[in-house]
């Protein structure tokens, strides 16, 4: 039996009277995605307030590989709510976050002593990272790069790439903050070609040293394992190794944001495991709590302790209810092989993805690594011309057939999947399914206009 079932017109009549309750309460600086009102969400399917159902490929952002309400983390949390709510760690600890610390310490990549503390979203654990780099190097620079993606506190921001919506007046942001192209190979920022290229890209952070800013001021290098909001660009398997030789070499530490390649996306725990790298300090948020607020930052335990008593904390950081949920959602990595499921639904899509290209030539890319799977929409694969409103009307497409997908990308033309990995394989082809018919609908008409010989 199909999971999807459509009984209004999307959106249905009582999330648009939500809708017209929410325009005059709530700024249009937050934006939906789809404008359906949630009432249910199970596994991987959403349920509105009007009784239509969806095959959820976005998990909330990437904060549900383990699933909507995964019975695990709902029990763990029933049980927390009969104990205690909120004390506030800097007040009263419990044994809770020290588990969790502890097992952070362990699982995340790299053999050494480590240390954990917790905030509540990844934004504010990037900051953290960030405060923890400048306290133990005693260096302010921070080098990021071109579509990194880090959240929307001022530093985050600052270190974040896309200027519209992110940045774009919200200024002046956080100094000392530069920027260098990531190995995003399908948009070369030298128009090299991998492999002949030999990692150009990852070895000029020497040049950046002489050039842009001296290593002596440097705290930290910044990155995603896989860019996330950038277009799920996952980088050839050396550039990381590289890049950090050349931190290490100059004393610059360098931070793995694993905001959202984190807890089995990529098919392993941490996207630095596929990559065989030990970051001086990982920062974790959304899938790591099953659905509810946490932020780590993890790091080798020197450098951890730089920062004084008291020069780590917030009220609710690293609250009860989080961390029952996290115990919950290590423990169902422990007993599932979710990560091995990431990188089986990766495949299947990479497999169906693969035809469509032959068919489309709007797919101009596909990539991805485990179950962070992304497809690039072109004008033509010739001039690689980004597609943004194309992509737009493929997602409208799914929306209205029951698929709810992500954009992501500088130039918005990247469609994303972040479906949670508890998801059925009658669920991932059905979702499949739809967007197969939206890119049938969308790219069909694209082939009907001439393409521009090259
Ligand atoms: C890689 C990365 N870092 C940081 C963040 C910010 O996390 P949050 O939205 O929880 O503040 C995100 C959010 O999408 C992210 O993808």
């Amino acid at each position: 039996m199909p999971t999807i079932s459509l009984k209004t017109s999307i959106p249905g009549p009582k999330s648009k009277a939500l809708s017209a309750r929410r325009e005059p309460a709530v700024p249009r600086g937050l934006s939906h995605a789809l404008p359906v009102y949630v009432a249910k969400a199970e596994g991987a399917v959403l349920e509105d307030v009007d009784g239509n159902r969806y095959i959820d490929f976005t998990g909330g952002i990437g904060c549900l590989n383990a699933g909507h309400r995964a019975p695990e983390v709902v029990k763990a949390l029933q049980k927390q709510l009969e104990e205690f709510l909120h004390v506030s760690v800097q007040v009263t600890p419990y044994e809770s976050y020290i588990r969790l610390a502890e097992r952070m310490n362990q699982l995340t990549p790299g053999k050494f002593p480590k240390k954990t503390f917790f905030l509540n979203t990844g934004a504010e654990a990037v900051e953290n990272a960030v405060k923890i780099a400048r306290a133990h190097t005693g260096r302010s620079g921070i080098i990021t790069f071109e579509d990194a993606f880090h959240g929307r506190t001022m530093m985050a921001m600052a270190l974040t790439s896309k200027t519209h919506p992110y940045k774009a007046g919200f200024g002046p942001l956080p100094g000392d903050v530069y920027r260098i192209p990531y190995a995003y190979c399908y948009r070369c920022s030298y128009s090299l070609k991998y492999p002949s290229c030999d990692l150009y890209c990852a070895r000029h952070l020497e040049d950046t040293f002489k050039r842009i800013v001296a290593s002596e001021d440097v705290a930290a290098v910044i990155a995603e394992p896989v860019l996330g909001e950038g277009g799920f660009v996952a980088p050839p398997p050396d550039f990381f190794n590289i890049l950090i030789d050349i931190c290490h070499k100059h004393g610059v530490l360098f931070i793995a944001d694993e905001v959202q390649t984190g807890f089995g996306r990529t098919g392993a725990l941490f996207a630095c495991e596929r990559y065989g790298i030990e970051p001086d300090l990982l920062v974790a948020a959304k899938s790591l709590s099953g659905g509810l607020p946490l932020g780590a930052v993890t790091g080798r335990a020197e450098i951890m302790d730089a920062p004084g008593p008291g020069g780590l904390g917030g009220t609710f950081a690293g609250n009860p209810l989080a961390c029952a949920a996290a115990l919950a959602v290590f423990d169902m990595f422990e007993h599932q092989d979710l990560s091995g499921r990431a990188n089986d639904l990766g495949g299947k899509f990479q497999e169906r993805a693969r035809k469509w290209q032959k068919h489309w030539p709007l797919i101009g890319d596909i990539r991805g690594l485990g179950a962070m799977q992304a497809i690039e929409l072109v004008r033509s694969p010739q001039t690689r011309e980004p597609a943004p409103e194309e992509t737009k009307k493929i997602t409208q497409y799914c929306y209205e057939h029951g698929l709810v997908t992500l954009t992501a990308g500088s130039y918005s033309n990247v469609i994303r999947l972040l479906m949670p990995l508890v998801i059925t394989d009658e669920q991932m082809n059905e979702g499949l399914d739809v967007l197969e018919a939206a890119f049938h609908s969308v790219a069909e008409k694209q082939l009907a206009v001439p393409q521009p010989v090259s």
